[in-house]
């Protein structure tokens, strides 16, 4: 068996080293061409109603927390990550004064207070992240309410030979060289293509999702240069 491009002990260090890029992360994300309208795609795929409770795993600086509350204007959202730095920059954004934010392990969020139900739940950028994916996902059904919806907003280029050509020609020739300019570091760049090269085909990640409990599991595309490369996977509660 190949030995995994990411370890365990690499993937625990990762809130850390968000830490280091947290005041040029979201000018990072700016210079990326969709990132912003991608998740406010992810967040209004979950068709979620009125009065919805949301629960923003790895929420970050509050990117994708923003485009959850553009999507869902009366929602009532909590946003949880594990950097300290990425969760100041979100709790300074006056436009999300309202979010509950927690700084915690999307690992086991009730053991940090979000102990749900949630009608929505979105992971933007974090399941690959984590130490163990199926016992995240495993919670993560257990936290959504009767007929809720979660969504994985995330990367997937196995065993796409064109993906993975774009994710290599974007992350050498782009992001990383980006990354050394505006943030002074490669070091979470360089990971972010490795972890990404490492993970789990879209078949895998939907295998993942059903193992875990989730219905009707599927799988839907974004437009530009993450065609292909970024997804929604899309799937409702176990009940
Ligand atoms: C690429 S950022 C995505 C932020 C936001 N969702 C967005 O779309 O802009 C990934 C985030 O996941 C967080 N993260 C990584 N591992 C985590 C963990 N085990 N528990 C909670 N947050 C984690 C990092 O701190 C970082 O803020």
């Amino acid at each position: 068996m190949n030995e995994p491009l990411v370890s365990t002990h690499e993937k625990k260090a990762v809130p850390g080293e968000f830490d280091r890029v947290a005041k040029s992360y979201d000018l990072l994300s700016a210079l990326n061409p969709g990132y912003e309208r991608h998740l406010r795609r992810s967040a209004e795929r979950m068709g979620l109603g009125p009065g919805a409770r949301i629960l923003d795993l790895c929420c970050g600086t509050g990117l994708s927390t923003a485009q959850i509350r553009a999507a869902y204007p009366d929602a009532t959202i909590t946003g949880l990550d594990a950097s300290a730095g990425m969760l100041e920059r979100a709790r300074s954004k006056e436009e999300l004064a309202d979010v509950t934010w927690i700084h915690g392990d999307a690992m086991d969020p009730a053991a940090s207070g979000a102990e749900g139900p949630y009608d929505g739940i979105l992971m933007a950028y974090g399941l690959r992240n984590v130490p163990d994916p199926d016992v995240c996902l495993e919670r993560l059904s257990g936290l959504l309410a009767d007929g809720g919806t979660i969504c994985l907003h995330e990367y997937s280029v196995r065993g796409s030979l064109w993906a993975t050509g774009m994710w290599n020609f974007v992350t050498l020739g782009i992001v990383i060289p980006l990354g050394l300019v505006f943030a002074g570091t490669t070091k979470i760049f360089r990971y972010l293509r490795r972890s990404v090269l490492d993970f789990d085909s879209v078949a895998q990640v939907e295998e993942r999702m059903r193992r875990a409990g989730f219905r009707e599991v599927r799988t839907e595309p974004m437009s530009g240069w993450q065609r292909g490369v970024v997804h929604s996977f899309l799937a409702q509660s176990p009940r």
